[in-house]
């Protein structure tokens, strides 16, 4: 749904340059929430102002719902238009809204309705609908000074979808609101993914908010993305650093010999009794070190640190019986590609 190639975002301030973003392959897939984050200064707001082409990219590509934007970029004035039609299918979600304070809230989402044109009637049916989609058709004439952080961005949530998109970006729509108000905006652009079949891009510098509701998550720094999967994925990959902040888990070795493996499992495997398969099978004793379950993008994971008799080269068998499972499995204390290796 949305396909960057090589993206490269240089600006030039004062003479000095700065590489915001260092070509940057992006892939979203229709209907997904894919998150991406990283620290302040990692290029994420960069990235979303390219993608729309608020910010026109030094190089690479954007391709959005199969429509090159970037070659809609170069051509002038008539691809402008273009450009600017492709835009309305793109709905922006902001950190600070962006609100007219002086417009109702009816007449905000309104606004870029007047920009593309329709007439009086229409643009108040669309923008009453909208409102009540969001949960704030009784507030339509209320002025934005009226509403509450998380009413303003509900109208700009409104306002995003006046065109109808297919895609929604958003730029930390809830870095500006309390933890419980996040989670009612992140549940709002869940059920609009679901409902409308919106593609959703959001960036945030929260992990909170990835393991809320994203499908799929890059992690971003100095203008890289530097791993990205399905969190599903992630969460299966050796010394995969987003998994470990999505999902950390923690327990001390018990000091001889053993061999500790981080295992990860998700969907089916997580009913089966697979530990006590394995210390059957295997007649070992599994000392469990630390374990927890949660929820990671709508789905439950849980995540345990088990502890092994003896060293590692005499566990390979049952480390490869729990990998048969369709658990992820991390051993612990080997470089990633020894311990990927063991899977062989
Ligand atoms: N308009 C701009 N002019 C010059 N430098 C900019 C501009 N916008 C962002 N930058 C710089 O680009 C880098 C990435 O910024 P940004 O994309 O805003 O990151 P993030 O959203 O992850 O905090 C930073 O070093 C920032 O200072
Ligand atoms: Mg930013």
């Amino acid at each position: 749904m949305i396909t960057t190639t090589g993206l490269t975002k240089v600006y030039r301030a004062r003479g000095r340059e700065i590489t915001a973003l260092d070509g940057v392959d992006l892939h979203v897939r229709e209907g997904e929430v894919y998150g991406v984050i990283g620290r302040s200064g990692a290029g994420k707001s960069s990235l979303i102002r390219c993608v729309n082409l608020l910010e026109r990219p030094t190089a690479g590509t954007v391709t959005v719902a199969g429509q090159d934007l970037t070659a809609l970029a170069g051509r002038g004035r008539r691809a402008s238009r273009e450009l600017r039609a492709a835009r309305s299918r793109t709905g922006m979600v902001f950190q600070h809204f962006h609100l007219l304070s002086s417009r109702t809230v009816q007449d905000n989402v309104e606004l870029p309705l007047e920009i593309l044109g329709h007439s009086r009637g229409k643009r108040a049916r669309k923008a009453r609908e909208l409102l009540e989609l969001v949960g704030l058709g009784e507030r339509a004439t209320a002025y934005p000074a009226q509403l509450s952080g998380g009413q303003k961005q509900r109208v700009g949530i409104a306002r995003a979808l006046a065109g109808d998109p297919k895609v929604l970006l958003s730029d930390e729509a809830t870095s500006a609101l309390d933890p419980k108000t996040t989670r009612s905006i992140l549940r709002l652009l869940r059920e609009l993914n679901r409902e409308l079949g919106l593609t959703v891009l959001l960036i945030t510098h929260e992990m909170d908010v990835v393991k809320a509701v994203c499908d799929s998550a890059a992690l971003m720094e100095n203008g890289r993305i530097v791993e990205s999967g399905t969190v599903p994925q992630l969460l299966g990959t050796p010394d995969s650093r987003l998994a470990r902040a999505l999902f950390p888990v923690s327990g001390d070795p018990l000091g001889g010999e053993g061999t500790v493996v981080d295992v990860t499992f998700h969907g089916e495997a997580a009913a089966r009794p697979v530990i006590s398969r394995l210390s059957r099978t295997y007649n070992i004793d599994i000392s469990i070190l630390g374990a927890a379950m949660d929820t990671v993008g709508g789905r439950q994971v849980g995540r345990m640190r088990l502890e092994l008799p003896g060293h590692y080269e005499e566990n390979v068998v049952p480390i490869g019986f729990l990998r048969e499972q369709g658990l992820g499995v991390q051993v612990q204390g080997r470089p990633a590609r020894l311990a990927e290796e063991g899977a062989e």
